[in-house]
């Protein structure tokens, strides 16, 4: 494969295979879920020893624990006798996990504590030791968010971040308490390539007023205000910022909006310029964590690989734990209004999302290039908009800067080597 002449982000041109040809989907399987960083979930899943929960890195299927001693992990979600999952609930308590098959049975940390017909069938010659569960190479948290990787020679998650890490604090831990999950997560599937949902989330504001019009129309939304940056953070990771927070309108969003200006103003004392960015706006840590903080609510969305053409979206809401309850309920009906499966943005999003890839099956349609050239060569430091020492560069409020440097990121580790991580 020719990644460079697939990937031509210094004019703006991606080819429409890489969202389709399922050997290259493989090979991101590998060098991009295999190498990357990859969110797993938040401290509040776990609120006590012997809580899990299941979620995937790539497509593997991955059990989350806190342990008996409160220390989190987390391992493949696959027996190491014939591959069986262990687990088959999406959350709950258990200080260990029965295989269905066999009966091979493992504790949450990972150990290989029981096995029917040790002395019979096995003549106690199996060592236990070396047949536990396969455990990530490594685990680190971000303010709670929980984070892992395959690749043992990865940088240090803070060093992975990057510049994002500035931006990304402003929406979790901005108050006092920081932030919590609210129970439920909504995961569904959408016939699309990762990527389309990924760099929707990153950087496209451009989309908004022509595809959620008719939310505009119902006053759901207020029109944007087209005032804003989308900001790049180099490897791949970026976001979009409507300056005073992107979303509003509706009944909700006053009282949020008062929430949030509370939290500005007990910010303000810092004076770090950083702190323009509450709420920060839409966007996506490579390669597929994104989110969603705007006036009405904050969601975290997970786009999983399951194919070249099909996702399994997981999206959840997150709230700051100082958020008054009586608004608690109002912000996560507002949420559920908007994204899941059957909210208006989403359901607008996805049949679009849907139809591109459809419209992908043709010969001729997928021997084309995407055009990414909004903006190109117009982008400059976010310091010189902004002040202070902020990383990253801007470009206007409808660029594509975000989706080149995410492709150019993307294409870097699609070139790499084929070693793969131990
Ligand atoms: Fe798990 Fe056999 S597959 S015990
Ligand atoms: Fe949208």
């Amino acid at each position: 494969m020719n990644y460079k002449s697939m990937v031509r982000t210094e004019v703006g041109l991606v080819s429409r295979s890489i969202f389709v040809d399922p050997g290259i989907y493989e090979r991101e399987l590998q060098n991009v879920f295999g190498r990357c960083w990859l969110y797993l979930g938040h401290e509040s899943q776990l609120p006590e020893p012997d809580s899990f929960f299941t979620t995937f890195m790539g497509a593997d299927s991955v059990v989350v624990t806190r342990t008996n001693e409160g220390v989190v992990r987390a391992f493949l979600n696959s027996c190491t006798h014939r591959g069986m999952k262990v687990c088959r609930t999406d959350r709950g308590k258990a200080p260990h996990f029965t295989c269905p098959y066999h009966g091979w049975c493992f504790r949450n940390d990972g150990t290989l504590i029981g096995v029917p017909g040790m002395r019979e069938a096995y003549f106690n010659e199996l060592d236990r030791s070396q047949w536990g569960l396969r455990e990530v190479a490594r685990l680190e948290k971000f303010h709670g968010l929980i984070f892992a990787t395959w690749n043992a020679e990865a940088p240090s998650l803070r060093d992975y971040l990057g510049g994002m890490a500035t931006y990304l604090e402003r929406m979790v831990s901005r108050s006092d308490g920081g932030i919590e999950m609210v129970a439920g997560i909504q995961k569904w599937e959408i016939p699309v390539n990762w990527k389309m949902i990924a760099e929707n989330f990153l950087g496209d504001s451009y989309h908004v007023p022509t595809a959620h019009g008719s939310v505009v129309d119902i006053g759901y939304r207020r029109r944007p205000k087209l005032r804003g940056y989308q900001i790049s953070l180099g490897g791949g990771h970026g976001f979009g910022s409507e300056l005073g927070g992107m979303g509003g309108g509706g009944a909700t969003s006053e009282e949020y909006d008062k929430f949030l200006a509370g939290v500005r103003d007990n910010m303000k004392k810092q004076n770090d310029p950083a702190d323009q960015f509450i709420p920060l706006g839409h966007g996506t840590v490579f390669p597929n964590f994104s989110f969603l903080d705007n006036v009405k609510f904050r969601l975290v969305r997970m786009s999983h690989p399951r194919s070249a053409t099909l996702t399994e979206c997981h999206t959840m809401l997150f709230v700051d734990k100082a958020l008054p309850s009586e608004l608690r309920d109002k912000v996560r009906r507002d949420f559920i209004l908007s994204f899941g499966p059957s909210g208006m943005f989403e359901v607008e999003d996805g049949e679009i999302w849907s139809e591109v890839s459809d419209g992908l099956r043709g010969h001729m349609s997928r021997s084309l290039d995407f055009n990414y050239q909004m903006g190109l060569g117009h982008d400059k430091p976010v310091s010189e908009e902004f002040g202070g020492n902020l990383p990253g560069r801007a470009g206007w409020y409808w660029s594509e800067l975000n989706h080149r440097d995410f492709y150019r990121q993307w294409r870097e580790l699609m070139e790499a080597s084929d070693e793969r991580p131990r």
